[in-house]
Parts: C-alpha cells; sequence; structure tokens
C-alpha cells in the first residue's frame, strides 16, 4: 500500500469518488438520454438501476480495489489467473480510454460555452432557434472543436502530472455545493418558464408505452456511467484506500449525491424545452440548445451563465482525471512505465481517438453520418463505449467478487478493522444474483429485438 501513495483523509477519498461521479454524466448526458427515452418512465428505471445494480457494484469496485491493491486489470489477474479475466481487464483499460476521448470533446464544448457567455453572446438570444443556430455553427468548426478537445485532454494531463489533482479536489469540496445550490436556482427559473408544464409532465408522468428493453439497458448503461462503475474507476481509487474506511457508507453518499444531481438536472433542463419549443430528442446538444435560453431569462443571467460553465468545467475535470488514471495505473503497476509517460501516453492516444468524435456533429459529414450505421460517429462509440463497455464490465465486475472472489470474502473486507456492515445479506444477494441476472437478461432482449428487427 505505502508505495502506491494513499487518500489523505476519509473525506478525501469520498470527495475523489464524488468528483468523479459528478459531473458531466448528471449534468449534460442524463437530461438528454432521458429526454430521447421518453421522460418519466426512464427516470423511474433509473432509479432502480442506481440503487439494486449500481449501488451494489460501486460496494464491489470498492472492496476489490481495496482488497488487491492493483489497477483495474491487475486486480482481476489477482482473483483468477484464466483468460477470460484478462480479457475482462483489457475491457476496463480500453473503456477508460475512449471514454476519456469522446467525453472530452464535450468538456471542450463548455470551454466554448463559457468564452460565448463571457462576451456576451447569448445576450441578445430569444428562443431555442437562435441558440441551435449558434451551436451548429460552434460544432461545425473542426478547427475550433479540436483545439478545445485538446485542451482538455491535456489539461486533465497536466493536473495529474503536476500532481495538482488533490489540489482540485480540495478546490471542489468548495464549489461543488456553489454548483449545487446554483444548479437548484436554474431549475426554479425553468420550472416557472412559460410553457414549462409540458416538460414537466414529460419528466415526471410515467408513460408506460415509451417502456423498451433498448430503453432499459439506455438506463442501467446511464447508471453505470453517471457513477462512474464497470471499468473499475471506482477500484483503482479504493486501491489507495485505507482498511479504516466505511466502503458501504461512502457509496452510499457517493451514489446519493451523484443521483441527486442528476435529478435536478433534469428539472432544468427538461421544462426549459417546451418552455422553448426545442426537441427532448435533440441528443446530445440539448443542454447547449437550451441553457443560454435560461439564463436570458432569469436576473443576473451572465454572471450564472458564466459561473455555471466554469463549475461545470471543474466537475468534469475530477470526473476525466479518475478515467485516465484507470489506464495510467495500468501502465504504471503493470508495465513499469513512469506516471508521466504513462499519463502523456494515454492523453495522446485519446486524443487520437477522440478526432473524429469531436468532427462528428457537422463538422466532417463523414463522422456526422456514418455510412452504414445511420448514426454518427459520436453516438456509436459513446453508446459502445458508455452504455454497452460499462454494462459489461459491470456485470463481470459482479460475477468476480460474487462467485470467483466470493461475496463472503468481500463482506469480510468491507467490515475490516470493526467496520459495520448491516446489509451485508442483502448486498450479496444483490451482488450474486440480481446484478448479473438482470445485467444478462437486458443484454439478451436487445439483442433480441436487434435480430427479430
Ligand atoms: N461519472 C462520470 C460523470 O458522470 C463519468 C465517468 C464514467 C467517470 C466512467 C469515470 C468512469 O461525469
Amino acid at each position: 500500500m505505502s508505495t502506491r501513495g494513499a487518500w489523505s483523509s476519509k473525506f478525501g477519498f469520498i470527495l475523489a469518488g464524488a468528483g468523479s461521479a459528478i459531473g458531466l454524466g448528471a449534468i449534460w448526458r442524463f437530461p438528454y438520454i432521458t429526454g430521447a427515452n421518453g421522460g418519466a418512465v426512464f427516470v423511474l428505471v433509473f432509479l432502480v438501476c442506481c440503487l439494486v445494480i449500481g449501488l451494489p457494484v460501486m460496494i464491489a469496485e470498492f472492496s476489490l480495489g481495496r482488497h488487491t491493491e492493483k489497477n483495474a486489470f491487475g486486480m482481476f489477474r489477482a482473483l483468477h489467473g484464466g483468460r477470460l479475466w484478462k480479457w475482462v481487464g483489457g475491457l476496463c483499460i480500453v473503456s477508460g480510454f475512449v471514454i476519456f476521448s469522446w467525453y472530452s470533446v464535450i468538456a471542450g464544448w463548455i470551454i466554448g460555452y463559457l468564452y460565448a457567455a463571457i462576451i456576451g453572446t447569448f445576450d441578445f438570444f430569444q428562443g431555442s432557434t437562435a441558440v441551435g443556430a449558434f451551436f451548429s455553427a460552434f460544432a461545425g468548426d473542426a478547427l475550433l472543436v479540436s483545439l478545445l478537445h485538446f485542451a482538455i485532454i491535456f489539461g486533465t494531463a497536466f493536473v495529474v502530472i503536476r500532481g495538482i489533482k488533490d489540489g482540485i479536489e480540495t478546490l471542489s469540496k468548495w464549489l461543488m455545493p456553489v454548483l449545487f445550490v446554483l444548479l437548484i436556482l436554474l431549475a426554479v427559473r425553468s420550472v416557472t418558464l412559460p410553457g414549462a408544464g409540458a416538460g414537466l409532465e414529460f419528466y415526471l408522468k410515467p408513460d408506460w408505452s415509451k417502456f423498451s428493453g433498448k430503453m432499459v439497458l439506455a438506463a442501467m448503461g446511464q447508471a453505470f456511467f453517471s457513477l462512474s462503475l464497470g471499468m473499475g474507476t471506482m477500484a483503482t481509487y479504493a486501491s489507495y484506500l485505507s482498511k479504516r474506511e466505511n466502503i458501504a457508507t461512502s457509496a452510499a453518499w457517493i451514489t446519493f449525491f451523484e443521483v441527486l444531481i442528476s435529478l435536478i438536472a433534469g428539472f432544468v433542463i427538461l421544462p426549459a424545452v417546451s418552455a422553448m419549443g426545442a426537441s427532448y430528442t435533440e441528443g446530445p446538444s440539448l443542454i447547449f440548445v437550451v441553457l443560454p435560453g435560461i439564463f436570458g431569462a432569469m436576473p443576473g443571467g451572465y454572471f450564472f451563465g458564466v459561473g455555471f460553465f466554469i463549475l461545470v468545467i471543474i466537475a468534469a475535470l475530477t470526473s476525466t482525471v479518475s478515467m485516465l488514471e484507470v489506464p495510467v495505473a495500468y501502465f504504471v503497476d503493470e508495465k513499469r512505465w513512469t506516471r508521466r509517460n504513462a499519463v502523456l501516453f494515454v492523453a495522446l492516444v485519446s486524443f487520437l481517438i477522440g478526432t473524429p468524435a469531436a468532427q462528428a456533429h457537422g463538422a466532417s459529414e463523414f463522422w456526422t453520418h456514418l455510412p452504414g450505421l445511420g448514426t454518427d460517429f459520436f453516438t456509436f462509440i459513446s453508446t459502445l463505449f458508455g452504455d454497452i463497455s460499462l454494462s459489461v464490465g459491470a456485470f463481470f465486475i459482479a460475477l468476480v467478487t460474487g462467485w470467483v472472489w466470493g461475496a463472503r470474502n468481500a463482506v469480510g473486507e468491507i467490515t475490516a478493522e470493526g467496520n459495520t456492515f448491516g446489509l451485508a445479506g442483502t448486498w450479496s444477494f444483490l451482488i450474486r444474483w440480481v446484478a448479473p441476472v438482470t445485467i444478462a437478461i437486458i443484454f439478451v432482449n436487445v439483442i433480441r429485438a436487434l435480430i427479430v428487427g
């Protein structure tokens, strides 16, 4: 343990875990995925997924990481030498690269919006049409989006190499409550906009005709994504954790905050969608089309806008730092690279992988309308390395914890040094049965629907 560095305090660990979880997943992805999947029913399924699959898998990742003190690849090997587990470990590392690559594209957009907000671009906009036109021109600017993408990738690398990661996390301890208050104020403005009622109804009133296997997969994928699960991020963080910490309560707090912020973000965005005549199925650009309109309709909107984008960039950075850590810990532990080289290598590769994703919103016709796939490259790669890879990863994390290592051993790890774990029995059942079986059923259904058409 001592050679791998450690968290300075219990609070430090919860902070880092929450920093990893809270980011674009809640603020940008949750609203648009909810919009694309029919609203309230999706939200309900998402909540159930967080509680009965997400939280148990987070506890599993924490105990795996702390027990093995290894990176996301090494932790599987430590429990079982079989070839299957090498593939699973490999999938975690690849997910780290790829998710980092496309996530940084969106974080880059936020920098662009911060700049636009500072120079007052949004002051004269009314309604979503003008903002939509602005967004298209912005996202279609090939050079600009790539530069912003580059800034986030290498900004993250800089933070990690210079060792100012802890500084950023301490900073976010003060700033995240401000973001929270800001989100609440935005939600209040949004739900009181004329025309917000339809959006509220869409968000809160279940329409069961929207229920489908694909939607359930999206809800589960969103649960894993927003809780940073399924690729060993949380396990890697926990590999630096001391035995004194209570894993189960830490996981419960992190899940609670993440879900809370997601739900509030829904109240900010979806009522504004109907108020501004935007489309629920707008996709990844949803918050970018709607937010400027909300700021425009608020007293002091200029400052809210500028402040909001700054805070979201910081929230995104504490997430990108945690994604980068997954492949970096692998190269440092398994390949004995220096940290610096590992960070630079991962950053470079992720920048290259992410480049077509950055061009997929109009900058390049080819990547925007991928021939034969019927979708753009960004949607394609963020579904594959997002919903799908994380669900597969979480499935195996549940299996390795519940069956290979064994739920009983995991409970032993969780209750080390006198920690109590009142729900040990429930957790064991969820991690051995409910999580893997549910994930498998959802996959089988989606695949069957694809085949049947
Ligand atoms: N949970 C992060 C967010 O919501 C994204 C993330 C996914 C981070 C996977 C690490 C691993 O912004």
